[in-house]
């Protein structure tokens, strides 16, 4: 939610910061901005994509070595030329971006109105930038105390970049709750949002953490924690393991295609030092001085968001199959706010693609306080999840910047089937014979995952036929609900298409009443134990006259001679096969909404990583 990046070196600001917007557009893109600090302060915003911002300002040739860009995601005001990012204070003497929320803005404004403040925009980050002035001003402070001073008065969540036009060469920096990184080169920093604009000029980098403050000038920066009297802290410089490559589009029309296509090689990448087939064995190093509460506790909660939920739901069926470990996914916005009751002894997993989502850090928060074990299942290294767990699971998917996660699911859904046969393995819940049976066909996922993604362009062919559907169904039972849940997000998210994903059998008791000819209803039947019931449900569908499109093991006659389209996927272990039957679903919303020209990788009113509440 919001993109920051800025410049402080001895090259021109503006090229670095448009790439830099460019590359973090993901986060948000309804409007973006930029301001060039050389003798005065130029800034330039405007509504739409970052391209057009750059069409703006390109031709006027913009000299100067400090800069800050934007890239937003509107929280307060809606998105036009005036709420954009960057905000100036009304003396001038203050510039900010900033990313999250200021909880307590209406009061502040209200003070700094009577005060003789006006404000033009409707953003709470005009009213931040007034205060840190006001205060600037009016207590004859340097820049660094008036940021202080100015930010203990704040409640809600940061990450911002402020530059001072009294004191030139330098940038401060601060974060709460919204992730901020810097790029360490040579004379130079880079500040952003995420490492993906820093990468190509530097491999060192600092992540702020909560409460940090940082004041960079060319030649040196310092750190302080906002909160403790101890004035400097030391920063700690981290490799950063990132390459270019991994963040362009390598040749596809969209991030959100290539990241499909990425699957077999992200899963492989989640799999490596874990999972030994030629040993029989696997090891999960980051859940090492935890395992053991896990593997005897008496329950685990699993917490999350959106993709990450539904990944969590198959979780939970796959710990309490192997573990035989009671277990509950929730959503954490939910787990969050309703005082849920939590044992000391129990694990909370926490599941976030970004690590960054606000609603699950909140949930880990409060399992921490009533004394939870919480270990963590994340993609993105150095995110503020994995800082607020005491273990955990990296998915090294590598960056997914379409918007819709694709590959962020099937590597979770990976570390989870790991983790629950690691719990049942220790635990005794499974035995050896099945252990290793698992092993060896969760091996094979990736080659399997290949031959589907070679069906694409037959998906595509029955993509067109339902590309003007206004509604879709999916259906699944057992492991396979889960994926009919997370096929119709993927579905409404980029195609804008209306989509329920139900249990197969809950039909039944609702939904039934809404097929109709026109109703496409996407059933995910592959072979299992209530196959027999899918093939029922399959059948009251084709007797109110729905189309169904199935999704069915390799060699399935029955279901094909029934449905009006079928994609085979290869037979595997059942508890695997949301690994391989999501991925004609992420096809079939792919096609979709390329054919309606729905901006895939951007789809309207969404971010990729959700740091609001
Ligand atoms: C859907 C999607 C979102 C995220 C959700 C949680 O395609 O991407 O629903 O899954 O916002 O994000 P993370 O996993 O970063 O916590």
């Amino acid at each position: 939610m919001c993109g920051i990046v800025g410049y402080i070196g001895n090259k021109q600001a503006y090229n670095i910061l448009i790439k830099g917007l460019k590359r973090l557009e993901y986060r948000g893109y309804d409007s973006a901005g930029i301001a060039i600090i050389n003798q005065g302060c130029k800034i330039f915003k405007k509504q739409g994509k970052v391209s057009e911002l750059d069409a703006l300002v390109k031709s006027k040739n913009l000299h100067g070595t400090i800069g800050l860009g934007h890239t937003r995601w509107a929280t307060h005001g809606e998105p036009n030329d005036t709420n954009a990012h960057p905000h100036e204070s009304m003396h001038k003497k203050f510039i900010i971006i900033h990313n999250g929320i200021i909880e307590n803005y209406t009061r502040l404004k209200k003070r700094l109105e009577d005060r003789g403040y006006k404000f033009k925009s409707d953003t709470d980050t005009e009213v931040l930038v007034n205060l840190i002035e006001y205060i600037y001003i009016k207590g004859k402070l340097d820049a660094e105390t008036a940021v202080r001073l100015a930010l203990s008065k704040v409640v809600g969540a940061y990450g911002l970049v402020i530059a001072c036009t009294d004191e030139k060469d330098k940038l401060i920096a601060a974060r709460k709750g919204s992730p901020l990184v810097i790029g360490v080169g040579e004379q130079e920093y880079f500040l952003a949002s995420d490492a993906t604009p820093i990468v190509e000029y530097t491999k060192s980098v600092i992540y702020l953490h909560d409460d940090d403050m940082a004041v960079i000038g060319r030649n040196g920066m310092s750190l302080r924690n906002l909160k403790s009297t101890k004035i400097h802290k030391k920063p700690i410089i981290q490799k950063l393991e990132l390459d270019v490559d991994k963040i362009e589009k390598n040749g596809f029309a969209h991030y959100m295609l290539k990241e499909i296509h990425e699957q077999p090689r992200s899963i492989k990448d989640t799999f490596r030092g874990r999972l030994r087939p030629d040993v029989n064995a696997l090891k999960l190093g980051g859940l090492h001085y935890v395992m053991k509460d896990i593997i005897h506790a008496k329950r685990i909660i699993i917490i999350a968001c959106g993709t990450s939920y539904h990944a969590g739901l198959v979780g939970e069926f796959l710990i309490e199959e192997f573990g035989r470990i009671p277990t509950e996914v929730e959503y954490a916005s939910e787990f969050r706010y309703r005082d849920p009751i939590i044992y000391e002894s129990d694990i909370v997993i926490a599941i976030s693609q970004s690590g960054e989502t606000a609603d699950t850090l909140a949930a880990i928060e409060l399992a921490k306080s009533k004394g939870a074990t919480v270990v963590g299942i994340c993609n993105v290294v150095g995110s503020s999840i994995p800082r607020a767990t005491m273990g955990g699971v990296y998915t090294h998917a590598g960056p997914e910047i379409g918007v819709a996660s694709t590959k962020a699911f099937t590597t979770q859904v990976t570390v989870l089937i790991m983790m629950a046969m690691e719990i049942g393995y220790k635990n005794g819940a499974i035995k050896e014979e099945q252990y290793s049976k698992l092993i060896k066909e969760l091996s094979l996922i990736p080659e399997k995952i290949s031959t589907i993604l070679k069906q694409g362009d037959y998906i595509k062919e029955i993509s067109a036929i339902y590309k003007d559907a206004t509604n879709a169904l999916y259906l699944g039972r057992g492991y396979l609900y889960p994926v009919a849940m997370e096929g119709a997000l993927k579905l409404k998210e980029i195609s804008y298409i209306h989509a329920e994903g139900y249990p197969a059998a809950e039909m039944k008791h609702g939904p039934i009443a809404l097929i109709d000819e026109n109703m496409p209803v996407i059933i995910i039947a592959t072979k299992d134990k209530s196959y027999e019931k899918i093939v029922n449900n399959i059948q009251e569908v084709k007797a109110r006259k729905g189309i169904v499109i199935a999704i069915v093991t390799e060699g399935d006659n029955t279901i094909s001679s029934m449905a009006d389209h079928v994609v085979e996927v290869p037979d595997t272990e059942f508890a695997l096969a949301p690994l391989l039957t999501v991925i004609p679903l992420q096809l079939f919303s792919y096609y979709i909404a390329v054919m309606r020209g729905c901006n895939v990788d951007q789809p309207r009113n969404l971010a990729k990583s959700v740091t609001v509440e």
